[in-house]
């Protein structure tokens, strides 16, 4: 999932962080800014349940980081700008989920009336082939008899 590594990742997180606090006062520019991210996070399979976990592994690492600077308030400012991305990622995620999960049980259904097909013409072929072989059984051994 990570081509650049997970270094890299977390590069791209806490930058991201930072720009969208300097987008925080343009609501319009600030939205556009998730969706985009939302859409290149979307084709690379994230999932929605996924940022949750990524949000708490960033706290923690901040806290490491900063150590005893990492006082509540710290910690609120942060919660603050985390759930005002998620606020506008996550429901494009599950949008995208939901459109995926839909468009997956529409390719079954066809792959399994595509299968069924197969079927349905696999056995109406070897019954039109059973049966003259069938027939030509049954002359000899009546001939034979005579
Ligand atoms: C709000 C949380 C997140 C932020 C701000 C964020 C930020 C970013 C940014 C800025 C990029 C680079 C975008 C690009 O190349 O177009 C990126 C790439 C990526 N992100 Fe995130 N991300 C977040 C959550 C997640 C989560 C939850 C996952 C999966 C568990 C994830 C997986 C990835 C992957 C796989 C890439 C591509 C990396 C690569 O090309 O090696 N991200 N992220």
């Amino acid at each position: 999932m990570f081509i650049s590594g997970i270094k890299a990742q977390g590069r791209f997180l806490v930058k991201m962080i930072s720009l969208s606090v300097s987008l925080l006062d343009d609501k319009q520019k600030f939205d556009e800014t998730m969706l985009n991210l939302a859409n290149a996070h979307n084709k690379r399979g994230v999932r929605a349940n996924e940022y949750g976990i990524v949000g708490e592994v960033l706290f923690h690492s901040v806290k490491t980081c900063i150590g005893p600077a990492y006082t509540p308030k710290v910690h609120m400012a942060w919660i603050k700008v985390f759930s005002r991305m998620l606020k506008a990622i996550v429901p494009t995620a599950v949008a995208f989920e939901l459109h995926e999960g839909y468009a997956q049980v529409q390719r079954m259904n066809e792959l399994d009336m595509a299968r069924k097909q197969l079927a349905h013409e696999y056995s109406a072929r070897k019954v039109s082939t059973n049966t003259p072989f069938e027939n030509t059984t049954t002359t000899p051994s009546t001939d034979s008899s005579n």
